[in-house]
């Protein structure tokens, strides 16, 4: 019996060890591998854990039907898809049978609170129907323009100079990501980040603790064990204990600015985002705190995301960058506006080569790469794919990018031109271009998006010349739920006219 009790363990460790062999030796593959019933395509999710985004891309690409059936133990089987037919399907026609789902709203909740991005239902058609009215606003629009303009101005510009006169390398996205933190901020409370902080280095601790808990909730989605994060939040220990400690920085924070200005100012109507959901009669203190963090965290992570992309593709594409650069200058003296003034809101609608290059841009870098959905009753998709009660659905915007069938042999070009036609920028299907999502939850911040990255890019490119430290090999991509860069984006920066300086 002894005998056998030692040959069994024998035998389950060197499976074991057969087992870590092939998941670190082998080399990540867009092949799936599915194990049977027991460990389904658990083997592929660790092969690729690193290369999520590719992974999926590639075998969607490979899949004739660009959509797959994925396994994993312990959870529901996981639905893929980069087919057009199949997101107008989930995100319109049987939109009531994919809302956000337990799922989601369970790995975000803790930072998000009850805010749209994860409620479903009438909650969420309430915050939606106000957000619709004020996003809609020429006020806010106007208001988001000023703030643009005034961080820009005063900090964008200045830390661009200064890279240019002592030519070191800076990291772009961590410059946007400070940025457009304070841009947001400013959009939702009328506020400087850190001003009414007790903390000297409030801003960038905020800063910190938000991206922290974005990305540690995001992480929840990626356990191999999906249980596991709800067993360290229990215990509170690892990165359970980080997101907790970062969720109340944020959250502390937050309530004492909505104490301080708008409880104790109740029923005055301000610009700002939080206000106007005060007048709509948001006015616990929990329910501002939570629609601030969503805004932030839709707005500037996105933004930054685009804007980040955008210009490394740029460095490797002087054809379309010399384009835009041309742009500017006809539209500058069109308006008879000067070299370096804050675009105004009609200049900025009439870069219609912009808008294409920051389109294309995303459309072969989503800011938002997947989008879930849990299906709650059983359906068949338009390709003829079943979907269980239960199950998820994902679709990837990043993977339909880069889909042959959707946009040509040519789809991995980066080509402004295939969004225009006799100059004019031309709108695609946003079921083949998902980037914004499509359907009742469409993102509501699109316009106010463009308006802030080309007014900002406009200045940066008109006056100097951004140079990726490497723009050939692409960058390596972070997993969190937007488009990182992994190790940012190191850049030189050179005035574009130097004969102009002192
Ligand atoms: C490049 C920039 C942006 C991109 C790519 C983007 C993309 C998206 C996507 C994919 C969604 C759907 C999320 C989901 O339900 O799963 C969304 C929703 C939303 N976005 Fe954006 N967004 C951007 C900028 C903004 C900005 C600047 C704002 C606000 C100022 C904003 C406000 C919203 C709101 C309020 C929703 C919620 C819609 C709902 O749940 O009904 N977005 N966005």
């Amino acid at each position: 019996m002894d005998d056998f009790f030692v040959q069994f363990l024998l035998l389950i460790s060197s499976c074991l060890i057969l087992l870590l062999l092939y998941v670190y030796k082998s080399n990540a593959s867009s092949i799936t591998t599915n194990g049977g019933p027991l460990i389904g395509n658990l083997l592929d999710f660790i092969k690729n854990r690193n290369r999520f985004i590719d992974w999926t891309t590639e075998i969607l690409s490979a899949s004739p039907t660009n959509t797959m059936l994925l396994h994993r133990p312990g959870i529901p089987p996981l639905v893929l898809t980069a087919d057009p037919s199949n997101v107008k399907h989930i995100l319109m026609t049987n939109f009531d049978c994919y809302p956000k789902g337990k799922r989601f709203t369970s790995h975000f909740g803790d930072l998000f609170g009850q805010v749209m991005f994860v409620l479903d239902g009438e909650r969420w058609k309430d915050q939606r129907r106000i957000a619709a009215h004020e996003f809609g606003s020429n006020t806010l629009r106007d208001f988001g323009l000023d703030i643009v303009a005034q961080e820009t101005h005063t900090r964008l510009i200045p830390i661009l100079e200064s890279a240019s006169k002592t030519n070191h390398v800076v990291d772009l996205q961590e410059i946007f990501n400070s940025i457009m933190f304070n841009v947001f901020y400013k959009l939702a409370f009328d506020e400087r980040p850190g001003s009414l902080s007790n903390d000297r280095n409030g801003s960038t601790t905020l800063l910190t603790a938000f991206k922290q808990s974005s990305f540690i909730s995001h992480e929840r989605l990626h356990h191999l064990l999906p249980f596991m994060w709800k067993v360290k939040k229990f215990l509170t220990i690892g990165s359970e204990q980080r997101l907790r400690d970062s969720i109340n920085i944020v959250h502390k924070h937050l309530e004492r600015v909505i104490q301080v200005k708008f409880i104790e100012t109740r029923g005055m109507s301000k610009v700002d985002v939080m206000s106007r959901f005060n007048n709509h009669g948001y006015t616990s203190i929990e329910s501002l705190r939570d629609i601030g963090i969503g805004l932030m965290l839709a707005g500037m992570d996105t933004t930054v995301s685009s804007l980040t992309w955008f210009f490394w593709l740029l460095s490797s594409n002087p054809r379309v960058e010399k384009q835009i650069v041309e742009e500017v200058k006809a539209v500058r003296a069109k308006h008879n506006r000067s070299f370096g003034e804050m675009p105004t809101y009609e200049e900025i609608r009439e870069m219609q080569y912009l808008h294409a290059a920051m389109t294309e841009s995303m459309r072969l870098y989503p800011p938002a790469p997947f989008n879930v959905k849990a299906c709650i009753s059983d359906d068949v998709l338009p390709d003829g794919t079943q979907v269980k009660k239960g199950w998820t659905v994902l679709f990837s915007p990043y993977a339909m990018g880069r889909m042959e069938k959707i946009w040509g042999k040519d789809c991995l070009e980066y080509k402004p031109e295939r969004w225009l036609e006799d100059g004019l920028f031309r709108q695609e299907s946003p079921f083949r271009y998902p980037i914004f999502h499509a359907g009742p939850r469409m993102c509501l911040g699109k316009d106010m998006a463009y308006i802030q990255m080309k007014s900002i890019a406009a200045l940066m490119i008109e006056r100097f010349v951004i140079e990726a430290r490497d723009n050939r090999m692409c960058p390596e991509k972070a997993l969190s739920l937007t488009l990182i860069m992994k190790g940012g984006l190191p850049v030189k920066v050179r005035e574009r006219y130097p004969e102009f300086k002192d």
